[in-house]
Parts: C-alpha cells; sequence; structure tokens
C-alpha cells in the first residue's frame, strides 16, 4: 500500500561528509516530519524523500515509497553513475549561495593568472621589487566550458571585469556579451580562441576525461598571458592528471587551477602538489551550506505536496 504523501518521512546519506548539520538544518524547517539519518533507518516504507551525497549502492532502491532523491550538491555524477537507482525524480541543488560561491573562486583563480599572483608570491619571497608586464582583461580570451547555472553566472562577471568570454555547452547558449559555442562542432574554434579555459561541465559519460593532451594542444597559443592556462572546478573524472602534468612540464599548458580530482583526497604523492604554477585547493570552491539549501528542499517538498511537480530534475538520460 502506497503512503500518503503528506508528511513522509526524510532519510538523510551524507556519504564522507558529517550529516549532523543537514539533520540540523532539516529538523528546524520541518520540526513534524520523522528524520532519520543512514544508517538508521527502522522503516524504509516510510521514507518519501532522499537527502543524499554519495549513498551506498543499493540504499535507494531499497525505499519502495521513496517521491524523490535530493542531491546535497549541484553535481548527480554520485547518482547517475550508480545501477539500479529507483525511477524517481532525482532534483539537484540550484541556489543563489552556492552560485555566487562558485563565481568567487573562478574569478579569484582567472585573476589569479591574469594578474600573475603566484609570480609576485614567488618574488615577495625572494625579496625581488620587479613589475611585471600587465596585459589588459580586454587582451585576454576566457572560454567556459559549461554554461549551466554555474557557468553562466560566471560568465557575467568575467565580462564586467572586461574579459573577452566565450561560453561552450552543448547547446549555445545566449548571455549578454558572450560569444556562444555549441555541441561537438563548435568545440575546436572554442578551444583555437581560448586562452583560460574555465570548465564547469558536469561529469557524464561524454564528458569523461575531456581535459586531456589532445583539448589541451588545441588551445590558443598567441594569447597575452604566453601560454594557455586551465581551472577546473566541474568534476576530478573531467580531467587526465597525468595528461596536465606532462602538459605543465612541455609549456602546452603555463598554468592550472585545480578545485576537484582524479582521486580525493588529491595523494601526497600526486606531482601536481609541486607542478608550476598550479593552484590546487582541496574541492572547496562551492561548498554546500546545509542552512541555505534545506529551505529550497522543503519548498520543492512543499509543491510536491500540494501537487505541483518538482523543479530542477536531472536529465537522466543526459546523466546532469
Ligand atoms: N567544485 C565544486 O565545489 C562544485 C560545486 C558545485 C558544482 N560543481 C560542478 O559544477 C557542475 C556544473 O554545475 P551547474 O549547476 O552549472 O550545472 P548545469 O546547470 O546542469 O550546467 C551544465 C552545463 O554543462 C553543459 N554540458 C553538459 N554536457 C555537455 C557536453 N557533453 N558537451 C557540452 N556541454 C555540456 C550543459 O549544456 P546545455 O546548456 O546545452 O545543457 C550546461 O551548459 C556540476 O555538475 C558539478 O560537477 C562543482
Amino acid at each position: 500500500m502506497r503512503q500518503s504523501t503528506t508528511k513522509g518521512a526524510i532519510l538523510i546519506a551524507t556519504g564522507p561528509w558529517d550529516p549532523a548539520p543537514w539533520a540540523a538544518a532539516v529538523r528546524a524547517v520541518e520540526p513534524d516530519r520523522p528524520v532519520f539519518v543512514w544508517p538508521d533507518l527502522p522503516d524504509p516504507a516510510a521514507i518519501r524523500y532522499a537527502l543524499v551525497w554519495g549513498p551506498p549502492e543499493g540504499l535507494l532502491a531499497s525505499l519502495p515509497n521513496l517521491a524523490a532523491i535530493f542531491s546535497l550538491g549541484a553535481g548527480v555524477d554520485h547518482l547517475v553513475f550508480q545501477e539500479g537507482l529507483p525511477e524517481v525524480p532525482i532534483v539537484r541543488v540550484v541556489s543563489s549561495d552556492l552560485t555566487r560561491r562558485m563565481t568567487e573562486w573562478v574569478t579569484l583563480q582567472v585573476l589569479t593568472h591574469h594578474r600573475q599572483a603566484l609570480a609576485y608570491a614567488r618574488q615577495q619571497a625572494a625579496r625581488t621589487w620587479k613589475e611585471l608586464a600587465q596585459p589588459q582583461a580586454a587582451d585576454v580570451r576566457v572560454g567556459i566550458m559549461g554554461m549551466g547555472v554555474l557557468g553562466r553566472d560566471t560568465a557575467q562577471v568575467l565580462v564586467r571585469l572586461g574579459f573577452r568570454v566565450a561560453g561552450w555547452s552543448r547547446r549555445p547558449t545566449t548571455v549578454a556579451g558572450v560569444e556562444a559555442f555549441g555541441g561537438t562542432d563548435g568545440l575546436d574554434p572554442f578551444l583555437a580562441r581560448t586562452d583560460i579555459l574555465v570548465c564547469l561541465l558536469p561529469l557524464t559519460a561524454e564528458t569523461r576525461g575531456i581535459l586531456a593532451m589532445p583539448l589541451f594542444a588545441k588551445l590558443a597559443r598567441d594569447g597575452a598571458l604566453g601560454g594557455p592556462v586551465i581551472i577546473n572546478a566541474g568534476r576530478g573524472g573531467l580531467q587526465v592528471e597525468a595528461d596536465i602534468v606532462m602538459a605543465l612540464a612541455d609549456g602546452v599548458l603555463a598554468g592550472a587551477s585545480l578545485d576537484v580530482f582524479e582521486e580525493e583526497p588529491l595523494p601526497a604523492a600526486s606531482p601536481l602538489w609541486a607542478a608550476p604554477n598550479v593552484v590546487i585547493t582541496p574541492h572547496a570552491a562551492a561548498v554546500s551550506a546545509p542552512k541555505e539549501l534545506v529551505p529550497l528542499m522543503r519548498e520543492q517538498m512543499a509543491a510536491y505536496e500540494a501537487g505541483r511537480p518538482f523543479t530542477n530534475v536531472v536529465d537522466r538520460a543526459a546523466m546532469y
């Protein structure tokens, strides 16, 4: 027998993250709703909503009355590569808080490379007073792969700073002041006009390993920064780290900023830690903040229980 849709229980399963702030945020906005934190699951049939990050394989399929899966992050690769996922909507995070955090991180990295912050830090450590030649933002071509919620917001800020910005997505995206490229045919011309490549793609079967030597070799080599730079905050699975290390050593790339890695935490033995002109952050570009995101999930549950459809639902065939 199917449960009533009202006040169904919530299951929280946060994988490697601390579940306590998520449970506290849910209980704060939903005091009347039963909330369970995996592995505490006395009655799987009571669960209507699962709020998850990297749930154990098979957990979601064991919930017979599940109405929706809420991903605790914007990316859903932690779900869509799982076998046997139940056929219920997967709702992903779209929030102004997360978007602003990502725009801050990408802008910081673009400016770090554009304004030669790493070279100045090396000079400071050597007590060297030397002004470096500084191109204008208008001389630097930024290309953003992935013009979704995050890519579009980042593009607008970079346009405002005066960079020449282009975006590449499956379907060309219209953003004022941004040159649009789309699909497989659009990739090479997009790369050929790009000095700083920003990757905000989701990890899917199509995008896995896209940031590799053949792509790096197609980036512009006549830019004002003396060589192309890559910035990846999408997912580690998008990049081939051995190729990044080789490209930095051979001068195919002049620098990189990486927030995500094939293996996280990045192993201490990775040559990326000591690679030249590289910024490494520990998957910290845009954290999911429970107190910002849980109220949005609650609104979605309330809308669903009032008979309206979920929004920000993942296209399972496209995997994002
Ligand atoms: N490092 C962090 O802290 C952090 C935090 C949050 C998110 N992220 C990552 O950021 C990613 C993007 O988030 P979002 O909210 O902007 O996602 P989104 O709104 O779903 O946008 C995804 C974009 O990628 C494009 N795309 C997907 N597959 C493609 C392909 N095969 N070829 C070309 N373009 C393709 C889409 O094209 P269309 O526009 O044509 O659909 C869309 O423009 C997430 O999936 C996650 O992995 C990282």
